[in-house]
């Protein structure tokens, strides 16, 4: 089988980027995570990368300052060197300009923990309690200019319980992204026009969605 090469990108703790290695491990994931980027040079995804024997690259934003084109262009450039065909943004917490957008157009993906289009950006879990929905999740989605609106590539959906704080919510919600996120990257590198299939809800077993991928750029 041939595996597409995959950057993750990230900046923290990469429990999401551990489910990618943990597929890739199988032998079965039709892709190769050839290469870790992280902005934070303390990032805790990077000792997962090195524990899988996974190359890694730090490159800091904060020398770029307001510049983030030179930021970008960095990345670039360290993905370019991994021969890195596909880019999996696993939570990495920079804004990408439209730039380095149209360079990944229909090879970039992310992961975001509510279910799209409700709650895009921060703090969805206590969003979501505020706003009383009884069902939220996570999206995985083609990575377009504006912030979390790309084509949904699959969604899994968790119930809200009464009591639940944005912790015990966020908790559930990650549960249901471990087993989304290497799934949709699987199907996404595929180029495959394919349906999620559906099971749950229950704790542990999140519902999932729609997950086509007929309407990817
Ligand atoms: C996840 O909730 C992801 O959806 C969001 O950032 C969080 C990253 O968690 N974009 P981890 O670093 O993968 O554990």
């Amino acid at each position: 089988m041939s595996r597409t090469r995959v950057g993750v990108l990230i900046s923290g703790r990469g429990s999401n980027l551990q489910t990618l290695l943990d597929a890739q491990a199988t032998g079965q994931a039709p892709f190769e995570i050839a290469l870790v980027l992280s902005n934070d040079p303390a990032a805790g995804g990077l000792d997962r990368a090195l524990r899988a024997g996974v190359e890694t690259a730090i490159v800091d934003h904060k020398p770029f300052g307001k510049n983030r084109a030179a930021f970008e262009d960095a990345m670039h450039a360290a993905l370019t060197e991994h021969a890195i065909e596909f880019v999996a943004l696993a939570g990495f917490m920079r804004v990408l300009t439209p730039g380095f957008v149209a360079r990944w157009a229909g090879r970039m993906i992310n992961i975001h923990p509510s279910l799209l289009p409700s709650f895009p950006g921060l703090h969805t879990h206590a969003r979501a309690l505020e706003a009383g929905v009884k069902l939220h999740g996570c999206t995985v989605h083609w990575v377009s200019d504006g912030v979390d609106e790309g084509a949904i590539i699959g969604q899994a959906a968790v119930p809200v319980k009464p009591g639940d704080t944005p912790d015990t919510l966020a908790a559930r919600v990650l549960r249901a992204e471990h087993q989304l996120f290497p799934m949709c990257l699987a199907l996404a590198v595929q180029g495959r026009s394919a349906q999620v299939r559906g099971f749950g809800p229950r704790d542990d077993a999140p519902l999932l969605l729609n997950g086509w991928l007929a309407d990817a750029p």
